[in-house]
Parts: C-alpha cells; structure tokens; sequence
C-alpha cells in the first residue's frame, strides 16, 4: 500500500514537470512591447519607393540572417531561427512592434536602433509589409522634422512655487500653441532624475502648470537642473533642459567636488594616491633588483 502511493505521487510529480516544460516550449514567445510603442505609426508612406529603399537597407543588414523574405531560407543554424518576415506570425505584428522589435532586438536578434535612422528603419518594415496584400497602412501625423520648430519656455512663481511650461511651434504661417500635448517635467537629482508630479496634457494654449514641491534642494545658488519631456502627435517628442532657481540653496558638495575613491584621478583621496605610487615604485625596485642579480649570476657562470 505505502509502495503503491509513493509511486503515484512520483508519477504525478513528473506529469506536472514534464507539463511544465512542455507547455513553456509549445508556444514560441512572442514580443512584449510596451503599448505606446506598439501603437506607433510610420511618418513615411509606404509605396513602391519606400518599400525599394528599404530592400537595399534589407539586404545590407537582415539577408544574411532572415533570408529572402517569402523564401523561407533564413539562417537555420541559429537558435531561434530568424523568422521569414513575409510569415503571418510576423504580419500579425503591428508597424509599431515591428518598429520596436528592430530598434530594441533581442538576444540573436541585434538593436538597429543606432546603426539605421528611424526613416531608415520604417523604410525596411515598408519592404516586410510589400509581401502582405491584405494590409493597409495606418499613416502617423508626427513629422520628425517639425520638432526642431518648437519652442518651450519656463516661468516659475516663487510665490505659489509653480512651474509653468509653455510650448509654442514657430510655423511659418504664425506662432501656434501644441495643443493636449502630454509633458513630464524632471529635476536632475545624483542618480537620475526625479518626475515633478504626473505627466500632464496642455491647454489650447500650449501651456500646463507644475506644483513643484518647496523642500528641493538646489546648488548653492538654489538652482535646479529641470528638464521637460513633451509628446505632441504632430511635433513628436521634444526635449528641453534649464536651470532655474526652483530650489533651496544648499551648500553640501556635491558628491564629486570632493576627493574620493569615486572620483576622477584628479580627484582621488591622497593616501590613495601616496600608497598607488609607492606600491608602483615598490614593484620596479623588486623588478630592478631581481635584474641585477640575473646579471650577476651570469656573470659569475661566465667567469
Ligand atoms: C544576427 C542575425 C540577425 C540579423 C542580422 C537580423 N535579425 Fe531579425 N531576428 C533574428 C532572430 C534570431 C530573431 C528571432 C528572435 C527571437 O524570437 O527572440 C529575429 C526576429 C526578428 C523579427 C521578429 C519576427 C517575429 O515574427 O517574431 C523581426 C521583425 C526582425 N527580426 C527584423 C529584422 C530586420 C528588419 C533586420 C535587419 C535590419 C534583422 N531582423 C536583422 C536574427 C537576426
């Protein structure tokens, strides 16, 4: 009886595992992309044109590994082997996880992202989508050109602590606000940087208003490093740095004004330094010492 129940548990036991491994292997892992990027749309209308520059781009950097697309002659030696890019799994994927897939990689699968520009990689994805009569693109209204037309200001209210960000693009027919653009205002901090409230949408006038908190501390003068991120549909994305006396000066060094085994050589601890050279000194007197004896001994078998 006792036998009996022990061998059922191993028997269960090894279904569960044997389960476990099957299941993980069955379905090829697909892409996890981040849903702003999935939802992405090309700038650059695919036709006949964009999709022949992107072949160039294709045979130059994929072929060797994906094949002819529709072919089905991809790499087989690799692991995972390259998907044929004309295939449906990789149809069903959205411009914006194509996008993503190529500029970010994976494991076999290399980062172009600062090898091809984005006008380059939206080219090769018009290619991939050439083989697939039934899709139909989805244009983006973003240009990227047009972020270079924006320009953003900063205004802080030392009475209520407010930041007030305004963005404007200069278009050559007038001054026009970016209107429900998202924008994320960051203080730089030693480690990274620190998000200023939440990411905020701005008025019909380009403008969003920041509580910034009282307690942030400055440099000496009681300036802070900011940074504004803005998401607008048609400008893309913008940076814009500044440093505005938003904080409460603080004359603490900062933490590489000072000597310290962290710092740059100019900058490192002097009995760091003092113990380096004397060891340094140290093993060419040794090296030096040991020489002379060789020569020594030589000469002694000489004689
Ligand atoms: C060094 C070999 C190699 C090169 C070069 C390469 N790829 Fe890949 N690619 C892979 C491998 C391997 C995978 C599968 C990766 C995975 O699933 O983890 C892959 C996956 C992909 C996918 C996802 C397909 C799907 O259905 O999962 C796309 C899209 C893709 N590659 C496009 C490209 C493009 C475009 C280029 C050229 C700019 C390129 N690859 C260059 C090896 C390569």
């Amino acid at each position: 009886m006792f036998k009996k129940y022990n061998y059922l548990k191993f028997s269960i036991s090894f279904l569960l595992i044997a389960l476990f491994f099957l299941n993980t292997n069955a379905q090829k892992q697909r892409w996890d992309v981040p849903a702003d990027k999935k939802a992405k749309n090309s700038y650059i209308k695919f036709d006949n044109a964009s999709s022949k520059d992107g072949e160039a781009i294709y045979t130059k950097n994929c072929l060797s590994c994906h094949g002819n697309p529709g072919k089905g002659n991809s790499m087989k030696t690799l692991k995972p082997i390259p998907p044929d890019l004309y295939s449906s799994l990789t149809q069903e994927l959205t411009d914006g996880e194509l996008f993503y897939i190529i500029s970010v990689g994976r494991l076999v699968m290399p980062a172009f992202k600062d090898i091809l520009s984005e006008e380059d990689r939206w080219k090769l994805i018009s290619y991939v989508r050439s083989g697939n009569k039934k899709y139909v693109q989805v244009l983006s209204k973003t240009d990227p050109n047009k972020s270079k037309l924006v320009k953003i200001k900063l205004d802080f209210d030392s009475l209520t602590n407010k930041i007030k960000v305004i963005a404007n693009a200069a278009e050559k027919t007038g001054i026009i606000p970016l209107k429900d653009a998202e924008v994320s205002l960051f203080a730089k901090r030693y480690f990274g940087k620190l998000q200023i409230e939440k990411t905020i949408r701005t008025n019909s006038e380009g403008i969003v208003i920041f509580n910034f908190p009282k307690d942030l501390p400055g440099d000496k003068a009681g300036l802070v490093d900011l940074s504004v991120k803005i998401n607008d549909e048609v400008y893309g994305e913008i940076e814009f740095q500044n440093k505005l006396k938003v904080g409460i000066p603080t004359d603490k060094p900062s933490l590489t004004e000072k000597r310290a085994i962290w710092n740059v050589l100019k900058k490192a601890p002097i009995w760091l330094i003092i113990t380096y050279t004397s060891l340094v000194f140290l093993v060419g007197f040794v090296l030096l010492f040991i020489v002379k004896n060789l020569m020594k001994l030589r000469k002694l078998g000489n004689n």
